[in-house]
């Protein structure tokens, strides 16, 4: 069992990662039931994982209810929060309970946010089933719906009291979304981690292959990552959890020009907007060349979009641009943006001209 500590005071809590943990999640939640029934939230797409979960829990003596949405980004929205928050009401839920958010990051978002405002506030514990759920979505408290207005502008910091990653469940993920998974995997060697980024480059393949051990390192590297990042910036105020948005801006409006569809999943949208922004950094003269043209061959080689072509995108660069500007990271009329000196060695500007991005995204192959 490997276990990483998220240390935020009061609302510090722990992550446990191990193969076939979900056989046997109720040794961690059952003493958060308090002898009631637990409500779990999760959707069609991961049928067999509830029934584990509920084996485990049954043979614990734990009753439970299962909520089942359906999959999808379109679950993240009013008309879905609106109706799990009536039926965990309906449930009985309670301020000293905790809902089990069981899926993806539509799902742990969703759960999340209902449960930041479900009476005021009640608990929740994150079991992530898709990689980009394990190694980022499940840790660190954002929480969100979806607007007519954009993705994800209508949420909550809420942590969860609990995240139980169990690697085995990817099993049956689909490559597309285990790459797109990956994305946000190298992001932390990008970021800060050039060793880590050395262990992407020789041990990708046998990740994606589902190597038991190269899921647990990768998974628990990651999230290590990501509590240093939340326990300094829980709220991102101070620019070092901001980190963690690299490739977001340009992914964001490569999302937002594909119509936040399976066209460009959010982690193709963020391996593309990755290689941009090291290519942006190396024609500011910020990065060596090499390290840029080096993630692009490392996404490409993965088999992730690394690029304007390769993401589908032939828009121009002030269509893209203005994309960006409807970011939620627009902060009075700047956007901040994610660049780098070299790989593992990414920084926050503030003053990057977006004319200048605009230019750039011209001189960029396209679809
Ligand atoms: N996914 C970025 C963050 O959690 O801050």
């Amino acid at each position: 069992m490997t276990l990483v500590k998220v240390a935020l005071g009061a609302r510090s809590y722990d992550i446990h990662i191990e193969a076939g943990l979900l056989a046997r999640a109720a040794d961690f939640v059952a003493p958060l039931s308090r002898g009631r029934t637990m409500a779990i939230v999760t959707d069609g797409n991961v049928l067999p994982h509830l029934e584990t979960l509920q084996a485990s829990l049954t043979a614990a003596g734990v009753a439970s209810e299962a909520i089942v949405l359906p999959p999808g980004e379109g679950t993240k929205s009013w008309a879905q929060l609106e109706s799990l928050t009536d039926r965990l009401l309906e449930l009985g839920i309670e301020r000293g309970d905790h809902v089990i958010a069981l899926g993806g990051g539509v799902i742990g978002d969703l759960v999340g946010f209902a449960t930041s405002i479900l009476k005021r506030g009640c608990g929740f514990v994150q079991i992530p089933t898709t990689l980009l759920a394990q190694v980022d979505s499940s840790v660190g408290g954002k929480t969100a719906i979806n607007s007519r207005a954009g993705k994800n502008l209508v949420g909550a910091f809420h942590q969860p009291a609990m995240v139980l990653i169990d690697p085995a469940v990817l099993d049956t993920l689909p490559l597309r979304e285990q790459r797109a998974g990956y994305a946000e995997v190298v992001k932390y060697g990008l970021i800060d981690d050039f060793a880590f980024f050395e262990w992407c480059e020789a041990n990708a393949p046998a990740l994606l292959a589902g190597d038991p051990d190269a899921r647990v390192h990768a998974i628990a590297h990651s999230v290590a990552a990501k509590a240093r990042i939340v326990a300094e910036d829980e709220r991102e105020t101070t620019g070092k959890r901001a980190l963690l948005n690299l490739g977001h801006t340009f992914g964001h409006a490569l999302e937002a020009e594909t119509g936040f569809s399976d066209k460009l999943l959010h982690g193709e949208g963020v391996a593309a907007g990755m290689a941009l922004a090291f290519a942006y950094s190396a024609r500011l003269g910020l990065c060596p060349g090499q390290d840029a043209e080096r993630v692009v061959a490392h996404l490409g080689a993965i088999g992730l979009p690394n690029g304007l072509a390769s993401a589908g995108i032939s828009a121009s660069g002030e269509t893209l641009v203005d994309h960006m500007l409807h970011d939620k990271k627009m902060d009075a009329g700047t956007l901040p943006f994610l660049l780098a000196h070299g790989i593992g060695q990414t920084f926050l500007d503030k003053s990057v001209d977006l004319a200048d991005v605009a230019a750039f995204l011209d001189t960029q192959p396209r679809a």
